[in-house]
């Protein structure tokens, strides 16, 4: 049966493989196939060597008596392999067996219904079928931070917030500053004054319900008095310095079987657990700083609404304070690192947020990220260490990563053993332009580099040491062929980037491909990681993605052949592909592994053009860049040239664009709708400003607009819906008047826009 590990860290391919990335229990692509039939020593049941045969008196025979204390023997069994198989990461029995335990108990109980007992494990069927956590759509999506490295970035940062606002220099404008606590995130959702449920930030969108185990965190509270009827608490899970180093020395493990690396990545294993009997054995701690859906406002401000939320029985962080202007924060952000070593846990940063919420309200979001707030982060931890080897890796675009092996060292609490060299001219000591890095020195094997890490990313390298360089060590060759197929690797114009030629017939690219296809923010299917996706190019079932929805037909036979697999994770893994024969249009774009492509242009594709059809027969007209087609997608805000053409060029391509109509016709794409904006006149509607707007700068304007589910254009044409004319509107207004367009001025667009 598949109890794979799921619902977890995965589907993040970054070009250096991190050592430090387990968490329990996730990590979905680096785990073993789904179902992997280890074979233990069994529990009680049938313990036949997991044929699922049952060697037990039949069910209508048993006396109520047998039959409860046979209840009971399972029920501790099953929790006993739970345990050992999420917690431990040692399963003792096989699957199978699991399996014979789990259908036993059902079959019992289905007999005897007044022995069901609360709790009983055959009441999680269905989470025992297809472990892994229930997805939660957040109310209000989970931001994430704009960062920031320096004083300058701060004090553009706070330039950029008075000038959104068009605030004049003596208005006041308070930030607060707070430490930014190096954990994971949690959204808390209150109604009625109780905790109803608890989610992971997931993609942001939608998270792991972890409610279970939130209510074993002594820090939560499960009720609060005098709340709204809705709230929702958002903060952080951590694991203070003292905790981390007992857990540690108790010898719990991660879900890859290693110690955890650092408090934040135990605590996020304690709180991804899937029993929450678990995550109550460990010592789990929360502070609170934000807060999501709310029934009614909590306060005016920032600080208060904190200060709420402390009142409510919800640690909050004492280090918190209010700022008046810029040399504050940069103050503040000097005293929380000076204390950094002594908190007793992790932090990363100092975070500002304004604190006005009618002006948070105002500067609004951007697609992840508030314009209001920003993390000023501690310079990264270094380290100096060995360069033993420089491999090259193919990415999905054919770009030729260069990647350090280092003799492994520790980098602020963890391991590095791999660092980032970007291309062939950080290598050489060269930018993209030419200039000089590190001083123009350049990075040869058997080199003494500094390393360093800032935040979660991949470690890189910084520097290098010139006294202690081998005397034979010869300045490295970049390859200029692909290591994977051996096609040529060319470098155009202008590109940093030495990429290889071999398109599809490439196995490097092609696996690349498929691992982006099946990621998280992707297909994200159960059961099929990069590691299963990497195996099944390898055994030649799948070439390319529309192959994933062809195995039930191709190669049912051949993976029930394939050791670690067995009916019932072939099946789970069938469904699961299934299950995604329906898919939002969004995920496609994103999952086609388009140069340029994110996730967030995906999104804007998807909501411009709706649906397939539409979408598809645009980047065809769009080839021809002279096409009101080009004009349409370029003037779509977020969408550039560069990644327009990158769009309508793998388009054009005949091999990748049969491969995406291969895929296409397994596929049921589900239309995507602009964002639901309740009341507004102007959702869906495409508008233009010009002229100069008085009350309210062009940056907030633009901003409401798209809050308002419009799209917000930078010309007029026949296409456009609004256009608004601000003072001295020229030619635009004049044009949109020609062609007999919806004009307005700037007091209709204020009664329109609220404010
Ligand atoms: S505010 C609207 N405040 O940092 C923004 N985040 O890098 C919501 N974090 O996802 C976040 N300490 O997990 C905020 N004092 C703090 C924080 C904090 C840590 C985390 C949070 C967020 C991440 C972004």
């Amino acid at each position: 049966m598949a109890r794979a590990k799921k619902g977890g860290a995965g589907g993040e391919h970054g070009a250096a493989g991190q050592s430090d990335v387990a968490v329990s229990p996730g990590a979905a692509d680096d785990e073993a196939p789904a179902g992997s039939d280890h074979a233990h020593t069994a529990g009680i049941g049938n313990g036949e060597g997991g044929t699922g045969a049952t060697q037990h008196q039949d069910v209508e025979g048993l006396t109520g008596d047998a039959a409860a204390a046979e209840i009971e023997a399972l029920a501790a069994a099953i929790d006993a392999a739970n345990t050992a198989y999420h917690q431990l990461d040692a399963p003792e029995i096989t699957d199978a067996e699991y399996d014979g335990l789990k259908q036993r108990l059902l079959s019992i109980e289905a007999a005897f219904p007044d022995l069901v007992r609360p709790g009983s494990p055959s009441a999680r069927v269905g989470a025992a079928a297809a472990p892994g956590f229930r997805k939660l759509r957040h109310a209000r999506p989970m931001l994430s931070l704009e960062n920031a490295f320096s004083a300058t970035e701060v004090e553009d940062f706070v330039a950029r917030i008075r000038s959104f606002l068009a605030l004049p220099a003596e208005a006041p404008l308070v930030l607060t500053a707070e430490p930014k606590i190096d954990g994971l995130s949690l959204s808390l959702r209150y109604e009625g004054g109780r905790l109803a449920s608890a989610a992971t930030r997931g993609d942001g969108e939608t998270g792991e319900d972890v409610t279970a185990n939130a209510r074993t965190i002594a820090d939560i509270p499960r009720r609060i008095d005098g709340a709204p009827e809705v709230l929702e608490v958002r903060g952080e899970v951590y694991m203070t310095h003292a905790d981390f180093a007992a857990l540690h020395d108790s010898g719990a493990v991660s879900g890859a079987g290693k110690p955890f690396a650092n408090p934040r990545n135990a605590a996020a294993g304690s709180l991804r657990q899937l029993d929450p009997a678990i995550t109550a054995s460990r010592p789990l701690r929360f502070f609170a700083y934000a807060w999501g859906e709310t029934s009614a406002p909590l306060a005016d401000t920032q600080s208060d609404a904190v200060a709420r939320l402390g009142a409510f029985g919800f640690p909050t962080n004492p280090l918190m304070r209010r700022c008046p202007d810029t040399a504050c924060l940069l103050g503040a952000w000097g005293e929380i690192e000076a204390q950094r070593a002594n908190l007793g846990y992790d932090i990363d940063g100092v975070v500002y947020k304004v604190d006005d919420l009618a002006l948070q309200r105002r500067l609004g979001l951007r697609s992840t990220t508030p314009r209001w707030a920003l993390a000023h982060k501690f310079p990264a931890e270094t380290a100096w260490t060995t360069l033993e080897a420089i491999d090259i890796q193919v990415g999905r675009t054919g770009a030729l990563s260069p990647v350090a092996r280092l003799a492994p060292v520790t980098v602020g609490g963890v391991v590095v053993q791999n660092a980032t060299l970007h291309n062939e001219d950080y290598i050489a000591g060269r930018d993209a332009r030419g200039g000089a890095i590190r001083e123009g020195r350049d990075i040869r094997l058997g080199d003494r580099v500094k390393v360093y890490r800032a935040g979660d990313v991949i470690p890189k390298i910084a520097d290098v040491d010139l006294t202690a360089r081998p005397a034979d060590a010869d300045p490295y060759a970049f390859p200029t062929r692909c290591p994977s197929c051996g096609a040529e690797a060319v470098r155009e114009p202008g590109d940093a980037v030495r990429r290889c030629t071999g398109g599809l017939a490439c196995p490097a690219q092609a696996v690349e491909k498929l691992r982006h296809f099946v990621s998280r923010a992707a297909f994200d299917i159960e059961g099929l990681g990069a590691r299963q996706v990497e195996a099944f190019y390898a055994a030649g079932w799948i070439a390319e993605p529309a192959d994933i929805f062809h195995l039930a037909r191709d190669h049912r036979d051949d993976l029930l052949a394939t050791e670690g697999w067995g009916e019932r994770s072939v099946a789970n893994l069938l469904a699961a592909i299934e299950a995604r024969r329906t898919i939002p249009l969004d995920r496609l774009i994103f999952a086609l592994g388009i140069r340029h492509v994110g996730e967030a242009a995906a999104r804007l594709l998807a909501r411009h053009y709706h649906d397939w059809t539409g979408f598809a027969a645009a980047l065809d007209a769009a080839h021809d860049e002279a096409s009101p087609a080009w004009a349409d997608l370029t003037a779509i805000d977020g969408i550039g040239p560069v990644l327009a053409r990158s769009l309508t060029t793998a388009f054009a391509q005949e091999a990748e664009r049969m491969a995406i109509d291969r895929l296409v016709a397994e596929l049921d794409v589900l239309p995507v709708e602009a964002p639901r904006t309740e009341g507004s006149p102007i959702t869906g509607q495409t508008v233009v400003f010009t002229g100069t707007l008085e009350r309210m700068t062009r940056a907030e304007a633009k901003a409401r607009a798209e809050a308002m589910g419009a799209k917000v254009a930078g010309s007029v044409s026949a296409r456009t819906d609004l256009v608004v004319a601000g003072a001295g509107a020229g030619s635009k207004a004049k044009k949109a008047a020609e062609l007999g367009l919806k004009v307005i001025d700037e007091d209709e667009w204020l009664r329109i826009a609220g404010s």
